[in-house]
């Protein structure tokens, strides 16, 4: 039934008169934070301590940067992530640039929120591998810690939901703007290649990569079953359907931003195409395993050229370098 209504809603949305090229382009909105945890800059610097400091893991040897690191694109450049023990997981860490954003967290989107999603790793015995009251205890015998705390939350405050709330604030400030597509946007026409405008076309037209890209970060936060091929520790991996126990959602994975998407290879939720050039040749031939595909994924037919303009507008969409100096560990 699902699919009768998809396939209803992508007869309209493939008319040709939705893609006028100058109603797509939508610039990144200023950063919201939520009522209960407001941006401070102490709160953020505190956030990016513990981000950066191993002591947060058991082994004290593996932090948020390990697999999210920003010199990685804000991922760890590996198809699969390596966790607590060096033991391969199954699926590939995600660029955390613009996750601020997100309105769901995680390939299966089992996390709403960046303060929800920050305390899952360091407790999953296969990422960080700590344990909650030990982390804090560790915390508190720490003078600096103690002080930053304190000037953030008050007197005793070093909690797992403080922890994780300035994680989440130091996470908002990772964010992917002023790319040559908004450059473009903003006036410079200059600032895309021919053949990156050329992409740019193809991808809110004939390749129909908005129909789930699209918004602002390139998200139409869903899940799709787009086809991609089994690979690592996993042999099967249902994805949402893990959350929902709905047929439709076997295989199906959140649809990931693609601002600054260049700087974080390999893709996919199990890390199984290597480039962007692979991704596109992926969505050329169709995807790989057609159960439960979504329509919306159908072989494109774009020549040799046309894959090189999306890769070239895929490329446009980095935006700025993200400078992030490392802190200094109390
Ligand atoms: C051992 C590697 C590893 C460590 C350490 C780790 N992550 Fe992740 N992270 C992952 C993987 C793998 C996923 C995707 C897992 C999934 O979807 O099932 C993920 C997902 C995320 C996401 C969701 C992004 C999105 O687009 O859905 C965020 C945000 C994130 N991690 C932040 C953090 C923070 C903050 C820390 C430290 C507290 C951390 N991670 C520690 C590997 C890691
Ligand atoms: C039906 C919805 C849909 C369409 C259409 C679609 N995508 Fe995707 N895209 C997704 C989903 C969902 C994923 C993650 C799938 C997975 O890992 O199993 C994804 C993954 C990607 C990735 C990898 C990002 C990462 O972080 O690993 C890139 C790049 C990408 N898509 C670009 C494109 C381009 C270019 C097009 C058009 C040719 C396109 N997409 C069409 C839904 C879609």
């Amino acid at each position: 039934m699902r699919h009768l209504i998809i396939a209803f809603v992508m007869v309209i949305i493939s008319s040709p008169l939705t893609w006028a090229e100058d109603s797509v382009y939508e610039p990144v909105p200023k950063m919201e934070y939520p009522a209960d945890n407001k941006w401070s800059a102490e709160k953020e610097a505190l956030g990016k301590m513990l981000y950066f400091d191993p002591r947060l893991s058991g082994s004290n040897w593996i932090s948020c940067a390990t697999c999210h690191n920003p010199g990685l694109g804000w991922g760890d450049g590996l198809p699969r992530t390596i966790g607590d023990g060096q033991k391969e997981l199954g699926r590939h860490a995600p660029t955390v640039i613009n996750s601020g954003y997100f309105k769901v967290q995680m390939w299966d989107g089992r996390k709403k929120t960046l303060e929800d999603q920050a305390k899952g790793p360091i407790g999953a015995k296969g990422e960080m591998n700590q344990d909650y009251d030990e982390l804090v205890r560790e915390l508190k015998a720490i003078p600096g810690y103690v002080k930053q705390f304190v000037k953030v939350f008050g007197a005793n405050s070093i909690t797992m939901d403080n922890i994780a709330k300035a994680i989440a604030t130091f996470e908002r400030s990772v964010v992917s703007k002023n790319s040559s597509y908004d450059k473009y946007w903003a006036g410079d026409k200059s600032a895309m290649s021919k053949s990156a405008v050329n992409g740019m076309n193809l991808f809110f037209g004939k390749a129909k990569c908005s129909i789930c890209h699209n918004g602002p970060v390139f998200t139409d936060s869903g899940f799709h079953n787009i086809g991609v091929k089994p690979a690592g520790p996993l042999k099967e991996d249902l994805g949402r359907y893990n959350q929902t126990k709905e047929d439709f959602d076997k295989g199906a994975f959140k649809t990931p931003g693609l601002r600054s998407i260049s700087q974080s290879a390999p893709y996919m939720h199990n890390g199984t195409e290597a480039t962007l050039e692979d991704v596109v040749e992926f969505y050329d031939r169709g995807g790989d395993v057609k159960e439960n595909l979504s329509p919306f994924i159908t072989p494109l037919g774009l020549t040799r050229q046309e894959k090189k303009d999306l890769v070239e507008f895929l490329k446009a969409l980095d935006g700025e370098p993200i400078e992030v100096t490392y802190p200094d560990l109390p």
